[in-house]
């Protein structure tokens, strides 16, 4: 007999400030150990590097995370005993791990948590457990502040992770 698929682990949220993505990240990096891999969707401006900003304060790491301009991939040194941030850019790359290569991601993903921007159809060979967030600007909303965020784990990883305890 085949096992019933079971559903992914997912959770939805709803933030209404800059602040309040900052603070999911701050409660996401709790969740988060070495060989973790997040994928971060939405367009321009959605949040993806504000909410790695708290991820990075969560975690711990060394320099504010930002927008770069000219590099693609950031390590973030922990500055205590926890995992580097390796936060990824990959708005300008095209598609296919071949540029992706380059950044030795699979190198660097078992002793980091890796956060990737703009990931989709790019980093999905790195591993089959991953942490989806994707995030959507609220229609209607005039104040242009509300973001609904949905977060999807992928793999046994997530199977029962607690996700639920991102929305406490
Ligand atoms: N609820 C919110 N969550 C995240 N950012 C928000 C929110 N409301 C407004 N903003 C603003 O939207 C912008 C998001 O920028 P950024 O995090 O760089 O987005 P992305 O990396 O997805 O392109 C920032 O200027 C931020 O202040
Ligand atoms: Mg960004």
């Amino acid at each position: 007999m085949e096992a019933a698929p079971h559903n992914p682990a997912e959770t939805e949220l709803t933030v209404t400030s800059p602040e309040q993505m900052r603070e999911l990240g701050r409660r996401l990096a709790k969740l988060l150990r070495a060989g973790d891999l997040v994928m971060l969707s939405g367009e321009l401006g959605a949040g993806k590097t504000t909410l790695t900003r708290g991820l990075g304060e969560g975690l711990g790491v060394r320099g504010a995370v930002t927008s770069p301009t000219f590099v693609i991939a950031r390590v973030h040194p922990s500055l205590g005993d926890g995992p580097p941030l390796v936060h990824v850019d990959a708005y300008r790359l095209g598609g296919g791990l071949d540029e992706m290569e380059d950044l030795d991601l699979d190198v660097s993903l078992p002793e980091s948590v890796v956060v990737v921007e703009w990931g989709e159809g790019k980093v999905e060979e790195l591993t089959e457990d991953r942490l989806r967030i994707v995030i959507h600007r609220a229609v209607g909303d005039t104040t242009d502040e509300v973001r609904h965020v949905t977060v999807t784990g992928l793999g046994g990883r997530w199977a029962s992770a607690g996700l639920e305890a991102l929305s406490a």
